[in-house]
């Protein structure tokens, strides 16, 4: 927990142990200096000179500020140089408040005090710079500390002062909250993913939706393994097949209260655990398989946002929750299952599960609701993660206006999207002698993330769709200052709820 306030005291007269300011690369010493008093200034002075710090991205340089017998620390951080465009890219803010809370976590100083920059820095508005100056601080704060005993480990940052100066004070504070917001929602999803596989099952993270559900007054119906098999969701019912816990399929409900708003569909890859199945996994590509539920971790977690901040349009949550295991009564490659839309695919490899389970949910999904748009999450190739790696998720549609949506609503929120193609020149990889399509690709078309994609447009007749693959973003990102390089990102979070608040 990190308690956010603003201050319109300047930073000298905080008593917080860590005073920051961001600089621009060049920037000139004296600016800095004025904010600090005078015997701190000299020092400062001769700290920067003497390590060359010339405010490079992410780069510090801290000098001891001494009053009394108590010690604080200024910290100096580059956001680096100005491109051709008049303003500094936001995401290099977003990393630089990352940094400054690692580096008070490294030093155990448990408050922090901000020099809030002009907007304009970033062409942005007041109201966003301090939404993402809070979202980023306590995405960052985020650690997995339920089953570490170690108190050492555990973040110790309790409080961040913004100090601003110019800024709208009630746009300040109106970014915070919605910051705050989203970021508990991240990080909610996080902790879901980041819970051992004994902890969350399917009926778990339906006991999680049903809370969630609860607390925002939300519509929630939670379909078990029986009514699955029932239903004709042949898909769903032979990926769980193997497992002895029971499948759920869960569904949200937000209604903004106008019956004319547009509806948008979020569709959420749930499996609790990718052992592979009977296709059994390496032990290695296994280690991570808890993350494979990332996807329904993201849009429930939204629907948390949404439902509190009341967005104006209506959204559907969809989550197929399953385990993938292998047993006597596993599905086997070669069997032949007959979907929700009455399609069938023959499984040629049990750990293509993924698209198995949201082929089931995207046709219920178009079938019983009249959609605007479907955008579905999923933890759905290793072709994707090797494409991409960690700091993009793999976009595919052929819906360009929906396409616009989402790259726009990635630029502002801070999920990085970057598209792969949806073309129908791959789908005949897909084909099957004995059934309608085939689980995994011909190898001769390569473009794993593409073909599994195109398996799954199968399932989504009319309504404009896109896919997005988060199998690299979702968990161990390295070297991104905000997230921790062990553990869930939340990816799929920060984008969904931009895409909500902004839809038109
Ligand atoms: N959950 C995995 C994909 C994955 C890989 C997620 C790495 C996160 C990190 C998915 O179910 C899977 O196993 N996909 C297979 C598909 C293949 C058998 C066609 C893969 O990518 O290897
Ligand atoms: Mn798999
Ligand atoms: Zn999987």
């Amino acid at each position: 927990m990190i308690d956010i306030k603003i201050s319109e005291q300047t930073l000298a007269q905080h008593n917080t142990k860590c005073r920051a300011i961001i600089v621009e690369q060049d920037f000139d010493v004296n600016t800095v200096v004025g904010s600090v008093d005078k015997q701190t200034a000299a020092l400062l002075k001769a700290v920067i000179e003497e390590s060359h710090f010339t405010g490079k991205t992410l780069t510090t340089v801290t000098a001891p500020i001494i009053e009394g017998d108590s010690v604080s620390h200024l910290l100096l951080i580059g956001i680096g140089k100005r491109k051709d465009s008049n303003s500094l890219p936001i995401e290099s803010y977003r990393r630089v408040v990352g940094k400054i809370i690692r580096i008070a976590e490294q030093h155990k100083w448990h408050t922090v005090s901000l020099q809030l920059p002009p907007s304009a820095w970033f062409a942005v508005d007041d109201l966003y710079l301090a939404q993402q100056t809070a979202e980023i601080a306590k995405i960052a704060i985020y650690v997995f500390d339920k089953y570490i005993t170690d108190n050492e480990r555990k973040s110790h940052v309790k409080e961040m002062i913004i100090a601003y100066n110019g800024h709208d004070q009630a746009k300040l504070e109106r970014g915070i909250e919605l910051g705050k917001q989203v970021a508990y929602a991240v990080n909610l999803a996080r902790h879901w993913i980041d819970l051992p596989p004994v902890a969350l099952h399917p009926e778990e993270m339906a006991d999680i939706a049903k809370g969630i559900a609860k607390e925002n007054n939300l519509k929630i119906t939670v379909f078990n393994e029986k009514q699955i098999v029932e239903m004709g969701m042949g898909g769903l019912a032979a990926v769980s097949r193997g497992s002895d816990r029971d499948a759920q399929f869960i569904i949200l409900e937000y209604d903004c209260g106008n019956k004319n708003a547009p509806t948008l569909g979020f569709v959420g890859k749930g499996i609790t655990f990718d052992s592979g199945g009977l296709s059994l996994k390496p032990a290695e590509s296994m280690e991570t398989m808890k993350d494979d539920m990332s996807g329904a971790a993201a849009v429930l977690a939204t629907m948390d946002v949404i439902a509190k901040q009341k967005a104006k349009v209506n959204i559907i949550g969809f989550m197929p929750m399953s385990e993938n295991l292998p047993s006597g009564k596993a599905t086997k490659p070669g069997d032949i299952v007959t979907f929700y839309n009455g399609k069938t695919a023959e499984i040629k490899n049990t750990d293509a599960e993924g698209r198995l389970i949201l082929a089931d949910a995207l046709s219920y999904a178009e079938k019983h609701y009249k959609l605007d748009a479907i955008v579905d999450l999923a933890t759905l190739t290793g072709a994707c993660a090797y494409a991409l790696g960690p700091y993009f998720s793999g976009l595919m549609s052929q819906n360009e206006e929906l396409v616009d949506a989402l790259m726009q609503a990635s630029q502002v929120s801070g999920d990085a999207l970057w598209r792969l193609p949806l073309n129908d020149d791959y789908r005949p990889a897909i084909k099957s002698p004995v059934a309608d399509i085939a689980n995994i690709g011909s190898k001769r078309y390569m473009a794993g993330a593409t073909t599994a994609g195109l398996f799954l447009s199968n399932f989504v007749e009319k309504t404009p769709w896109a896919h997005i693959d988060i199998a690299g973003s979702a968990f161990n990102v390295p070297d991104m200052p905000y997230y921790r390089n062990e553990g869930a990102t939340g990816v799929g979070v920060r984008l969904l709820v931009q895409l909500a608040m902004n839809w038109k």
